[in-house]
């Protein structure tokens, strides 16, 4: 078992790596290395809790890194943000969970925050509901997710995106407002994906996995789920 301290010198350190200001400093940096997806689950998780722990309304799934921020203002029915596991979140992402002013009242400025005799007028900020992301969800710089919005699991943000819709799983948004771009692959090949669900397989069989993950051979990715995976369930 790894020390908390050990634990966060090395979240500190993968921050470091994976967010270096790479424009300022053309040196190419070393890879990020954990000897395990033990070791690694161990460091994004210390990352994740220095920044956000201790806040029940945010919940991160193991592997996820990028330390977004998440805009969670105290309200009378302030929204969730979940995320899921081995997320990619880019510099400059924005949860944006309820920071929304009435459009329908006849102003938008806040009175009711700023003064005390009117503090018990209930309604601002508010939110549109949960912000819910999948697993392998790719989000690229400076996107930013508006309130009561679901991302699939494998959809791609694409950069400077703003999401106010729901996007289906392994689809690319992007644009202002963002629409789907295009469907990372085949609908069989999708429905295929979301049922082998190699997020949730163990961890030992996700990091034997890594060569087919990180490649475009599905049948071969499909053949290990169906002997390694399906077999061993039905065993
Ligand atoms: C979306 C993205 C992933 C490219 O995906 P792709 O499948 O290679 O898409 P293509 O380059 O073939 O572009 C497809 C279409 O999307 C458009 N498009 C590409 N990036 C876009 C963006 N960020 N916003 C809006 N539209 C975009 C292209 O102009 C093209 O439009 P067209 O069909 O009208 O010609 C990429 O453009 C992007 O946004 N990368 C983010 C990089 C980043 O932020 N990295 C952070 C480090 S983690």
């Amino acid at each position: 078992m790894m020390g908390m301290r050990k634990m966060i010198a090395l979240g500190r350190r993968i921050r470091r790596r994976l967010f270096s200001k790479t424009e300022q400093d053309p040196a190419p940096k070393p890879a990020l290395s954990a000897a395990n997806l033990d070791e690694l689950r161990a460091a994004l998780r210390a990352g994740n809790s220095e920044k956000y722990g201790g806040n029940p309304l945010i919940s991160i799934g193991d592997f996820t890194y990028g330390l977004p921020e998440i805009s969670l203002l105290p309200s009378d029915d302030t929204p969730r943000v979940t995320i899921g596991k081995f997320c990619s979140i880019a510099p400059g992402v924005v949860f944006l969970g309820n920071c929304e002013h009435h459009t329908d009242w006849h102003s938008t400025f806040p009175f009711n925050v700023f003064l005390t005799e009117h503090a018990g007028i209930s309604g601002h900020p508010f939110g549109k509901g949960d912000i819910v992301v999948g697993n392998d969800v790719w989000i690229a710089r400076d996107a930013r997710i508006l309130s009561g919005v679901t991302i699939g699991d494998g959809a791609v943000i694409a950069a400077g995106a703003l999401v106010t819709k729901d996007v289906p799983p392994y689809t690319i948004a992007g644009g202002v407002p963002a629409k789907p771009i295009k469907a990372r692959f085949s609908h069989a090949i999708t429905e295929k994906l979301l049922e082998m669900a190699w997020w949730s397989w163990p961890d030992e069989r996700i990091f034997e996995a890594v060569p087919l993950l990180q490649s475009n051979d599905f049948n071969a990715l499909h053949d290990y789920y169906t002997k390694k995976i399906k077999d061993s369930l039905r065993q």
